[in-house]
């Protein structure tokens, strides 16, 4: 069997969504080196050329980091994450472009390779205020370089999904790098408190867009639906299979509580059982459980796992991860129901 390149299909979405991205580009870098020579009529083009591909690359880093939990925040923004591998080439290139210029600018005129003068000119690594900086973006770089490199299609199937995914969350570190190379650089030496705001704004947008859709999610997928309430008798359970182990939920009181189906003393059907004096019982040889807790009433000792439900409508909510035994959970409250 062989692995061949399949040519990109490039259709009209496509062509829009690049033809947008490098308007947009073309417009910054102008506007950049534009308003930059008013701002600063001392900088040359070159300076106001490197900073200007230097800062485009980071803001659309930024934007590529915040797709991700934005669509899982809101699916409207879905389109954008569509073609988000041409915007992480795009930055790709932009960075090579401002680490090119700028080794040419800082070091291709002395009599070292220019590659090695970038890590030997400067080894001031003890101090903050004139850090080599410049090694910092070059590892960053290399990071982005390998995220281009295996962007392609062909790639994520050979490589597969899951080696693929864990390989393109280098991209933290790589971004990490960039704050250290921004702060460490450009930060020690810009008069304009406006980049360090922009910085710092960035940071928080793309660290707390990623704590939110990450509450969330785990709020929000920890649940799934195991059977309503009319499924379970009262007193009884209804045995659902939930993450690979078997549950038994119960239904008592007008309340809710789900433990593992497995008795402690010879692996019995907890849920064939019933709730006897306010206590699971087995149907084997009778061994005790509170239901909240998984835990046998004293003086016995036996624990079984238990798990957190939820009520919606008349359906019954269950999160499959087990707690350890004998943790004790707040049974769901199932509304207007009358205490037996
Ligand atoms: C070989 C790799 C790199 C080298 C040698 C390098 C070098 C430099 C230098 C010399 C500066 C200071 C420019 C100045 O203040 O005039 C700078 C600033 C900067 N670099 Fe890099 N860099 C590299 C990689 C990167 C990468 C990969 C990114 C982003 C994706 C990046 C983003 C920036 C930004 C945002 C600034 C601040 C621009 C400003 O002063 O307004 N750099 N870099
Ligand atoms: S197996 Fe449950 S009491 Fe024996």
């Amino acid at each position: 069997m062989s692995v061949t390149y399949q040519a990109v299909g490039w259709n009209r979405t496509k062509k829009i969504y690049d033809g947008i991205l490098a308007a947009g580009l073309a417009a910054y870098l102008g506007l950049f080196v534009g308003v930059g020579s008013l701002v600063h009529p001392n900088a040359t083009a070159e300076t106001l050329l490197i900073r200007g591909l230097g800062t485009a690359a980071l803001l659309l880093l930024h934007v590529i980091l915040c797709i991700g939990p934005l669509c899982r925040l809101d699916r409207r923004f879905l389109p954008l994450l569509y073609n988000r591998r041409h915007l992480g080439v795009t930055m790709f290139i932009l960075a090579l472009a401002h680490g090119t210029f700028s080794i040419i600018q800082f070091h291709a005129l002395g009599n070292l390779n220019p590659l090695v003068s970038l890590f030997v000119s400067n080894t001031r690594y003890g101090s903050l205020a004139d850090f080599p900086f410049q090694s910092l973006g070059f590892i960053a770089l290399l990071i982005l370089f390998l995220m281009a490199a295996t962007s392609h299609d062909f790639w994520l199937h050979n490589l597969t999904a899951p080696v693929w995914k864990r390989l393109h969350m280098f991209v933290y570190v790589a971004y990490a790098f960039l704050i250290a190379h921004v702060t460490l650089g450009a930060l020690q030496s810009e008069t304009s408190p406006l980049l360090a705001a922009m910085l710092g704004i960035g940071l928080t947008v793309v660290t707390s867009l990623h704590l939110t859709a990450a509450n969330i999610e785990r709020k929000k997928d920890a649940y799934v639906a195991a059977c309503t309430i009319d499924d379970i008798p009262e007193k009884r359970a209804c045995v659902v299979s939930c993450g690979g182990e078997r549950v038994a939920i119960f239904k008592y009181d007008g309340k809710i509580s789900a433990i593992s189906n497995v008795c402690q003393h010879q692996n019995g059907p907890l849920g064939e059982g019933r709730i006897i004096d306010g206590c699971v019982t087995c149907p084997w040889h009778g061994y005790q459980y509170l239901p909240d807790t998984g835990a046998s009433p004293p003086p016995f000792t036996e624990k079984v796992a238990t798990y957190r439900t939820r009520i919606d409508g008349n359906q019954v909510l269950i999160d499959p991860k087990p707690l350890p035994p004998g943790t004790r959970v707040q049974p769901s409250v199932i509304q207007d129901a009358q205490p037996v």
